[in-house]
């Protein structure tokens, strides 16, 4: 099938090379000139495991090409996937104005039927108004389908590859078939094709985000709840998690929830519970606690060395918000950060993609480093925040050698308890019991 994918963002870059993989022709459009010739010269120009190798090949096999000419990308193509940005407007809302603008362009170019598909995660209503858009110029026949994306980064050629099942929203016979032929061979291992209309199917995606995000922070407030009582959050995540109608996945407690989508779609969930007088209190509740989440790690700090934290050099380990991206978009290491800096703290800081991203914003403020161990030279602790893999099994022994005091504040309960305790480590993590270190008193 030839499909044409306007928006080489994220989502758009990721559908588009991996529709190639099944043997599509695939044409990317970007109104960024700089971004389609990279791309054109075989740059990516996002980070995202396993999807350098799917690009290489597609574009060395003529499958997946890229242009700045939306028209000469439509005219070709019987489908066009709308990956456009929906970013928040200053009232939480999604901004619609490329989508829409995209749309009204379509009318104009589209000279016989075409699928229009919205893929950018937008609000309930939209494909209407997308359909108005382009109805307002257009003189042919044309279906505009809802087909949110669930891709989770760091793993999303995986999820986009094998998905758990498609969310297709659409009234029309003729688009289900065209949708069905093109999804088919990403579901051959027996995964459902949803079909449904096309407000239930964006509803999902932000139904889908909104109750994992609040299953983060009702864990992160159980954790919370833990260190008072003295559970192990650990223990209770493992006893919860085994009664099926819960299950495993998804209830690490941590730093807080951070991204470019669930902060964004849970605001965007509420504004448009509001707007249509309903008061969802619990998303309220969600970004509140999600809020003060973002602070604990630095509060943890504070509370052991003092509020003024002058003369300390706090070691950190991860910015990204979360592993495997450079992405740091609503991390919770840019609160954390602030909040150290504020405190008077001196900051090193080791990611092993995001730094580039992470300087944008703090510049010399902070002293980033290229090797995980040479943040810990001479720092009084070492902050976890971002649970890459090349921090689960580090050398203790000589991390405590490097680091003025042994003292670790891990947001992500990377270690058991036992092995810090032998470690000689003061251990203070999420949920969990601290580990005491004889020689690191704390002050309260
Ligand atoms: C998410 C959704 O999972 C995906 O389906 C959607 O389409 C886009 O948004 P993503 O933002 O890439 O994907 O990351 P995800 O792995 O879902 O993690 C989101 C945040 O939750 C991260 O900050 C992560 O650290 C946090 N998280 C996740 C936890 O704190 N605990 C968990 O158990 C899982």
């Amino acid at each position: 099938m030839k499909i044409a994918v306007v928006g080489t963002g994220y989502v758009g870059l990721v559908s588009g090379t991996c529709f190639a993989e099944t043997g599509n022709h695939v044409i990317c459009v970007d109104n960024n000139e700089e971004k389609v010739d990279k791309l054109t010269n075989g740059r990516l120009t996002i980070y995202e495991p396993g999807l350098e190798l799917l690009f290489h090949r597609n574009t060395k096999e003529g499958r997946l090409t890229f242009t700045t000419n939306l028209e000469e990308a439509v005219r070709e193509s019987e489908i066009i996937f709308l990956a456009l940005p929906t970013p928040p407007g200053e009232d939480g809302s999604a901004d619609l104005s490329y989508v829409l603008g995209v749309a009204e362009e379509l009318g104009h170019i589209i000279r016989d039927y075409k699928v229009i598909v919205d893929k950018s995660t937008v609000p309930v209503g939209t494909a209407e108004k997308v359909t108005a858009a382009i109805a307002k110029h257009a003189k042919v026949d044309f279906d505009v389908v809802s087909n949110p994306e669930f891709l989770r980064e760091g793993v999303a050629v995986d999820d986009f590859m094998k998905p758990d099942r498609v969310v297709i929203g659409t009234s029309s016979e003729r688009a289900k078939k065209v949708m069905h032929r093109l999804y088919e061979p990403f579901v051959r291992q027996g995964n459902p094709v949803y079909f449904m209309d096309e407000r239930s199917a964006e509803m999902t995606k932000y139904a889908a985000n909104s109750y994992l995000a609040t299953r983060i922070t009702f864990m992160n407030e159980i954790a919370n709840l833990c260190e008072k009582l003295g559970a192990n959050v650990d223990m209770v995540r493992i006893g919860m998690g085994s009664d099926s109608r819960i299950g495993k996945r998804f209830l690490f407690p941590g730093v807080g929830y951070g991204g470019s989508c669930f902060p964004k779609d849970v605001q965007a969930l509420a504004k448009t519970a509001r707007e249509n007088d309903y008061d969802f209190r619990l998303l309220h509740s969600v970004m509140d606690v999600n809020d003060q989440q973002k602070f604990v790690l630095a509060n943890k700090i504070k509370r052991h060395y003092g509020e003024n934290l002058s003369g300390k050099t706090v070691a950190i380990w991860g910015l990204a918000f979360k592993p495997n991206t450079d992405d740091i978009r609503e991390a919770p290491a840019i609160y954390i950060i602030e909040e150290l800096l504020k405190a008077g703290a001196k900051v090193r800081a080791y990611d092993p993609e995001a730094t580039e991203n992470m300087q944008k914003i703090f510049g010399d403020q902070v002293d980033f480093v290229d090797h995980r161990y040479d943040a810990l030279k001479d720092a009084d602790c070492l902050a976890i925040i971002t649970e890459w893999s090349i921090f689960r099994t580090p050398d203790f022994e000589y991390m405590g050698e490097l680091m003025k005091e042994k003292v670790i504040f891990d947001g992500r309960n990377l270690y058991h308890l036992e092995d810090m305790k032998a470690s000689g480590f003061f251990y203070n993590s999420i949920g969990r019991n601290e580990v005491p270190n004889k020689q690191v008193q704390t002050q309260f």
